[in-house]
């Protein structure tokens, strides 16, 4: 398995090696490398800008690293793009929870399981559902739905296909604070009792405090440190980069 991380686990289920990307004639990102365990989750921190969402872009396949490999258990997948690793058990999530609109609920999740799980039966689909708690009227628009109940809604949309990766972009992003308690239930749900892996990038930090396993900071393209949550706040470069620099209200 082609993993250089430092620290990183023995036995990845996924990794990345010297991940370098170029966007619009500049370097965002310089060469990153992780890798996580079946189960485990993998938080990411970092400034407005560091380049988190484009790691995600090439983590998930829809845009092609300059250089680097992207591993997917046991085999090199950085030649496929999004839907085939989709189909491999690659799920993500985006930082705006767009969905569609002029669909109800319902006729999102279903349109998911006939694009994604036309073989699954409606219970099995709705498993996911269910894990999510997602607990509103599947006849009301989905762009009416709270911030929480869209994201909820978009994942169990993924978890219908039952991934083994999850790529999390900035999911508590907006959630008042009994709403991150539900979403920290949900995230180790899926990582400790069904061994999912996830890689979620968050500003919150007391929500990586009780799900990260470990945290990678990251600044203008690269990885400054990662490590337990502790020992990589404490870093000076980490408080130089990252809290000396993000908005308060993100902290809040
Ligand atoms: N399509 C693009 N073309 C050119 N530059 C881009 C493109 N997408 C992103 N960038 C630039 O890449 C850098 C990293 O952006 P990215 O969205 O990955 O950061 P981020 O760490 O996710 O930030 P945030 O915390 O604000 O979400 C930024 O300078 C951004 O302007
Ligand atoms: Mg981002």
């Amino acid at each position: 398995m082609g993993v250089t991380a430092t620290g990183s686990p023995q036995t990845a289920i996924f990794s990345c090696d010297t991940i370098k990307l170029d966007l619009g004639g500049r370097e965002i990102l310089k060469g990153i490398s992780l890798a996580v365990a079946p189960g485990e989750v993998l938080g990411i921190i970092g400034p407005n800008g560091a380049g988190k969402t484009s790691l995600f872009e090439v983590l998930s396949g829809r845009i092609a690293p300059k250089s680097g490999k992207v591993w997917f258990d046991g085999s090199d997948i950085t030649g496929l793009q999004l839907f085939q690793r989709a189909r491999l058990g690659i799920g993500r999530t985006y930082q705006t929870p767009l969905v569609p609109e002029d669909l109800t609920v319902r006729e999102v999740f279903k349109g998911a399981r006939q694009a994604f799980a036309p073989y699954l039966t409606r219970h099995h689909a709705e498993w996911g559902m269910e894990l999510v708690n997602l607990r509103v009227d599947e006849a009301m628009p989905a762009n009416r739905l709270e911030t929480l109940n869209r994201r909820k809604l978009l994942l169990a949309c993924l978890l219908m296909r039952r991934p083994k990766l999850l790529l999390l972009d900035e999911p508590a992003a907006g959630l008042i604070n009994a709403e991150v308690d539900e979403l920290d239930h949900l995230i180790r749900l899926l990582s400790k009792e069904m061994s999912v892996s996830i890689i979620i990038v968050e500003h919150r930090i007391e929500l990586l405090a009780t799900i990260a396993d470990r945290v990678m900071v990251m600044d203008a393209g690269e990885k400054i440190i990662e490590g337990d949550l502790d020992t990589v706040i404490a870093d000076p470069r980490v408080h130089a980069a990252y809290f000396e620099n993000v908005e308060e209200a993100e902290l809040a």
